[in-house]
């Protein structure tokens, strides 16, 4: 198969790692979840009383961050100065530090270039909400995925149930709507659909028909 990359954007819970996931499996390349890295930003922030509404102070903090991609059997993991933090990125605190931090431009400015080194010289597929218009604008398909914020509220809840952490659908929904608001209305690369991508509403529609979708249309270009 030809060298190809694959850029999914969307809001929030719209089902882009799950699918990209399964996507990358199938078609044996890289998966790179770009939100995992300005989680890590927004996590450092955190951990070292950073305020994140210091623009300043965050982008100063950039050089002390080593974020690390490593992609192993099981996926993708994210190691932040050597410590592994695929999970403690993962709470919904850390969510929207990194959407906040997510708006300033040295720390997209650090994340595009990073993430379009990575998709120089191997077959990817890399999800975020810029891919499709910033980091990969000759991607070889561009997928947009939406679903309605119930939907998306629902299969966050679901996941929290499953790992045994508590939380309420009704501040679930705010919190999304929120994300969903800065991430769309922020200066920098808001979350925006490209012109030449393909919006696909998952809030119906079965995962895996979702994957065979996305595969036929690569097939189709390549
Ligand atoms: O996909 P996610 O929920 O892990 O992303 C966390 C936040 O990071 C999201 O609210 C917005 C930001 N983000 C971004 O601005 N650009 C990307 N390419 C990926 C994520």
């Amino acid at each position: 198969m030809k060298t190809f990359s694959i850029a999914i954007d969307g809001p929030a819970g719209a089902g882009k790692s799950t699918i990209a996931k399964k996507l990358a499996h199938l078609l044996q390349c890289i998966y790179v979840d770009t939100g995992a890295m300005y989680r890590s930003v927004g996590y450092y922030c955190l951990q070292n009383d950073i305020a994140l509404e210091d623009e300043q102070a965050v982008g100063a903090a950039l050089p002390m961050m080593e974020i690390i991609l490593k992609h192993t059997e099981e996926g993708q993991r994210i190691f932040l100065n050597g410590e592994d933090v695929s999970q403690s990125i993962r709470t919904a605190e850390v969510a929207a530090s990194a959407s906040k931090v997510a708006t300033y431009g040295a720390v997209r400015c650090a994340m595009v270039e990073r993430q379009q080194d990575m998709a120089k010289s191997t077959s990817i597929i890399m999800d975020g909400r810029d891919i499709g218009t910033v980091v990969l604008p000759f991607a070889t398909l561009k997928v947009f995925l939406t679903a309605s914020v119930e939907e998306r509220a629902m299969r966050r809840f679901k996941e929290y149930e499953e790992k045994g952490i508590p939380c309420d659908l009704e501040s679930l929904k705010q919190e999304i709507s929120l994300r969903d608001q800065q991430d769309s209305e922020r200066e920098i690369s808001p979350l925006k659909k490209a012109e030449d991508a393909i919006e696909v509403d998952t809030t119906h529609m079965p995962i895996d028909e979702i994957v065979k979708h996305i595969e036929d249309l690569l097939k189709g270009r390549l």
